[in-house]
């Protein structure tokens, strides 16, 4: 177990002994803001002092004269208001990083109690291509579920494709009438991106032209063998796609468990809500309002037009029968709690879909109260990528980019960098830099900023060797990797060294950094905030810089080398392991 885990066990048990009634479970210890006053810090004994009306120094005081932890810290201080700051002894270090080093732990404990989770992420549709905006869901969401997996939560992920819905009104009439064959065999996704685009236009222009469209959606939709037919054909070569793209990001679902999986329990599940008075009718069509438990402004069924609060309801069934996204995403609920039993559900997407999300949490919840009450249900959104100009990124020529175009642009864009670096490598290693390095450049060019904020996509920035950028982490890797294969050139080397001795300022402070791994783990996954790790790992590099800077490696006496050597060795499989972590892969040399 991690110092800062036995220094919290102790503690809360100290506090149980002061405290006997109190939940010990708040008693948390986290790394100290300011290294000045410590190493870790509690500052849970002035909440629990606050609500019991007590001085919290005092209380800090008779905590303290419970508390032994002299194995790993030195004397522990009380600060402020009643903080508790820890500092560790070098040994307690040191004997964490030789665990380490004896393969008993890589920085990070799995959770005393695993959860079950859902992910859903990525979820593009059918017949569209996949564009730049679906780097994000796909990317934040793939991060997240396997910082969940790493530290032992049992996750389960469902790619909740788009592949149900009006649109294939449209793209069926445009298959049966002007479908051009060739042009689907070369790239089938741009063939029906096309059908749709031709017939979405000849209905806006024609109401004769849309009645024709729903008279096809209505024969899909009542099981129609030639339509269904089309209808899966067109899945299947989006599929492809996908799967294409997902391939090179190295991203995979357990379940992709499409819209249209939902179909034959939507008409059960409005005819429930109306029989329980959830949802009504209004024009025809049925919705959900709201009930007034909310003040207005909290609430989503509510919108205000014009200074005055109407109706924004919750839309499950339309006036033409037909369905909606929310009546399948309440179906989805359903059909994950009965399934999987999680204790999670979280939901990667768009900002702009944060109210969809909130009405449909409130809406299972009066619908399923019971359920509800034993399932988290988290929408982690996240904002849009801009162009220079501030607007949504765009081709040159307006179109939206695609996903597939940018990949490409990125490993080509590494290439060039790569072969100017190190023409000595042969090409076929040059393309297999350049390919981990520019996919690693946009996918962590987007897990950078904080999630909820828009950011400006610029390729000089993402490729740039300096800077906090996926090149910089990848080549400090790559370094750390050459710094072995001098190694090995010149003399034996103990290794693994369990005798690793910590004296150094550099050391030291590359130590304790490589400690919090597991704390900014636990962080990532509490607030699903990814751009936690990338910092982490950003400033790790940048410690084992400044302490191979300063602290001889090869040329240090046999056990000071041994030492270090293995600090090296630790800072690499950290960064190799977080960088995994964040779907990025590592090259030895670069
Ligand atoms: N396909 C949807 C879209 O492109 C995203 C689906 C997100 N997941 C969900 N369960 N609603 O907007």
């Amino acid at each position: 177990m991690l110092p800062h885990k036995q220094i919290e066990l102790r503690l809360q048990a100290a506090v149980r002994t002061v405290l006997p009634e109190s939940d010990v479970s708040v008693v948390l210890v986290r790394p100290c803001p300011d290294t000045k006053f410590g190493d870790y810090q509690s500052n849970a004994l002035m909440s629990l002092a606050k609500t019991r009306k007590l001085n919290p120094r005092q209380l800090a005081t008779n905590v303290l004269a419970k508390l032994d932890v002299s194995e790993w810290c030195e004397k522990v201080e009380i600060a402020g208001a009643g903080f508790l700051n820890f500092r560790l002894l070098p040994a307690a270090l040191a004997g964490a990083l030789q665990a380490a080093a004896r393969g008993e732990h890589l920085f990070f404990d799995k959770a005393a109690q695993p959860r079950t989770i859902v992910v859903d992420f990525s979820s593009p549709n059918v017949a569209k291509p996949m564009h730049v905006g679906h780097i994000r869901s796909t990317g934040i969401g793939d991060a997240l579920q396997r910082v969940l997996r790493l530290l032992g939560h049992l996750v389960i992920t469902d790619n909740h494709i788009g592949d149900w819905g009006t649109q294939f009104g449209k793209l069926l009439l445009g298959w049966k009438q002007i479908l051009d064959r060739p042009a689907l065999e070369r790239d089938a996704v741009a063939e029906l991106e096309r059908l749709y685009k031709v017939i979405n236009a000849e209905c806006d222009a024609n109401p004769a032209r849309l009645e024709e469209a729903k008279r096809e959606l209505v024969k899909l939709q009542a099981g129609d063998e030639e339509n269904l037919h089309i209808w899966r054909e067109m899945v299947k070569l989006s599929q492809i796609q996908f799967d294409t793209i997902y391939g090179r990001l190295g991203v995979k679902f357990d379940h992709a468990l499409g819209e249209s999986f939902y179909n034959p329990w939507l008409g059960e599940i409005v005819a429930d809500l109306l029989k329980r008075g959830i949802a009504r009718e209004s024009e025809g069509a049925v919705g959900v309002f709201s009930d007034g438990s909310l003040p207005p402004r909290e609430d989503p069924f509510l919108v205000n037009r014009d200074g005055e609060w109407v109706a924004d309801p919750a839309l499950v069934r339309k006036s033409d029968g037909g369905f909606n996204y929310m009546t399948t995403d309440l179906a989805t609920v359903d059909y994950r709690l009965k399934t999987w039993s999680p204790h999670e559900i979280v939901y990667v997407v768009d900002d702009r879909q944060s109210p969809h999300f909130r009405k449909l949490f409130l809406t299972f919840a009066r619908w399923q109260p019971d359920a509800a009450k034993g399932v988290k249900l988290v929408h982690v959104g996240f904002g849009k990528i801009l162009g220079d100009d501030g607007k949504p990124f765009k081709t040159r020529s307006g179109d939206t980019v695609k996903l597939g175009d940018l990949l490409d642009e990125a490993e080509e864009r590494a290439f060039k960098i790569v072969s100017e670096k190190s023409s000595d490598l042969p090409e076929a290693q040059r393309r297999e830099i350049a390919r981990v390095v520019g996919l690693g450049a946009v996918k962590y060019a987007d897990l950078l900023p904080n999630r909820q904020s828009d950011y400006v996509f610029s390729w000089d920035k993402m490729l740039a060797l300096n800077g906090n950028t996926a090149p910089y982490l990848q080549y400090a890797y790559a370094r750390i990797r050459s710094i072995f294969r001098k190694a090995e050139g010149t003399s034996n080397i103990q290794h693994p060294t369990s005798n690793i001795q910590l004296a150094a300022t550099e050391e030291l402070a590359l130590a304790k950094h490589l400690l919090n791994f597991g704390l900014t783990l636990e962080a990532v996954a509490e607030e699903y905030r990814p751009n936690f790790l990338c910092n982490f790992l950003y400033e790790l590099a940048g410690r084992f810089t400044s302490f191979y800077e300063n602290c001889p490696v090869l040329k240090a006496d046999a056990t000071t080398r041994a030492s270090r050597l293995e600090l090296c060795n630790l800072t690499a499989r950290v960064l190799r392991q977080g960088l995994e972590t964040l779907g990025l892969e590592t090259v030895e040399q670069m």
